[in-house]
């Protein structure tokens, strides 16, 4: 993994003065009531853009926000993201009406070295996730170089994070630099026992990392949404849980694969269950296996919070991936709090990934316990999987 960082063209080896360099951050920060609630992943992109704005440069930033399928949803807008920033680094931010056109060309073209462009959710353009090359080369008309600081974007081959860099000279921001220095003593030679836990609602992209983690992790602890799909796999009941159908074969899949391995999958064997996600629902810890109908789970119960407990005492690497339940909603936050006092008290080398997981570490009051919180979740679980990822590679060389 030494052999990644070295390779990389970093930012700071860039020509920077006198350019328009267009910056590629994760701000796909959590909104509420129309403002940013978290701005944790805004901030761990100063480095880089202070860094380009002292040396010169006219910056435009590009980036995402939510999931909203190639259509223009009014409340993915970046506006909230946009006034954040500017509150936070003290610095005048354009946010412009959209990523790509004659419009948004001609008003940074007119920028001087020192103006700051925030550009629209580039999600609301198909072309972005199909990773698109004319697209890719629109974006890329904007600047002069590309630089690309969204860590836990990296295991996407969208357009602004892989096709982008087919047409500028693309360089690591910072921010990925300090990821992967960070990861890779978990990469190279963890201390074992060496445990996953993996939680949070996108189980997609946990499965397909959780796949190679195997060849590397002894345990894995599975909790949050992702567990539901798990427990569906099993033949269990889970209710009105959410639960990804199209995964369900592939996760039986898994868990033989892991017991072939001998590598321990531990499902919760207890859950907190509601008829909604609300804080004055009615909740009720039932068994795992029989969640009743028109009930869903919504966080891990007592017993597999012990469960839990004791596998992370034996532990001496820990990686953490995605809550264990609603934890913005008080009563669905047992479960996330517990494996954050833990993980916080364990004298292992402990890992927290992803915008969410680190949000809850640190509203609970426990991040100064976490060895290192990570800004991706799946990127992160991507990376640790040792294997290089597209957009990582064309930084390289
Ligand atoms: C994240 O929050 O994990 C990244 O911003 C990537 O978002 P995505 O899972 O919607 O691609």
């Amino acid at each position: 993994m030494d052999g990644l960082l070295s390779g990389l063209r970093r930012v700071q080896d860039a020509t920077v003065e006198g350019k328009t360099v267009l910056v590629r951050v994760d701000y796909n920060v959590p909104l509420k009531d129309g403002d940013v609630s978290d701005d944790a992943r805004i901030k761990s992109s100063f480095p880089t853009l202070m860094g380009l704005l002292d040396r010169g440069a006219k910056l435009v930033l590009l980036s995402h926000l939510g999931r909203p399928e190639g259509k223009v949803v009014p409340e993915l807008c970046l506006d909230p993201v946009g006034q954040r920033l500017q509150a936070l680094l003290n610095h005048p931010v354009r946010k412009l009406a959209d990523c790509v056109g004659e419009e948004v060309k001609q008003a940074i073209d007119e920028g001087e070295a020192g103006d700051l462009f925030l550009l629209e959710n580039l999600r609301f353009h198909p072309e972005e996730t199909a990773n698109d090359s004319q697209f890719a080369r629109r974006l890329a008309a904007l600047g002069d170089l590309y630089v690309n600081d969204a860590f836990a974007t990296l295991h996407r081959a969208h357009a602004s994070i892989l096709g982008i860099s087919d047409y500028l000279p693309a360089y690591a921001g910072m921010l990925v630099q300090k990821e992967i220095e960070a990861l890779s003593c978990l990469i190279d030679e963890p201390k074992r026992p060496y445990l996953a836990i993996v939680g949070g609602k996108k189980a997609k992209s946990k499965l397909q990392a959780l796949r190679d983690l195997l060849d590397r992790v002894d345990v894995v602890l599975v909790g949050g949404g992702v567990a539901f799909t798990f427990l569906r796999a099993k033949g269990y009941l889970v209710g009105n849980s959410v639960v990804d159908e199209s995964l369900v074969e592939e996760i039986k899949e898994l868990i033989r694969t892991a017991y072939e391995k001998g590598i321990l999958i531990l499902l919760p064997r207890d859950v907190v269950i509601a008829q909604e996600i609300s804080a004055t629902a009615e909740t009720v810890t039932c068994r795992a296996e029989r969640i009743p109908p028109g009930w869903m789970g919504l966080d891990i119960g007592p017993e597999t919070m012990r469960k839990f407990r004791e596998q992370i005492a034996e532990a001496n690497t820990v990686v953490w991936i995605g809550p264990m339940g609603a934890f913005e909603i008080e009563q669905f936050s047992h479960g996330t709090r517990a494996i954050a006092e833990t993980l916080a008290n364990s004298n292992a080398f402990t890992v927290v990934g992803g915008g969410e997981t680190g949000e809850a570490v640190t509203k609970m009051g426990q991040a100064d316990g976490i060895s290192y919180i990570s800004t991706g979740g799946g990127a992160c679980l991507a990376l640790l999987r040792g294997k290089s990822l597209p957009a990582l590679e064309a930084l390289q060389g």
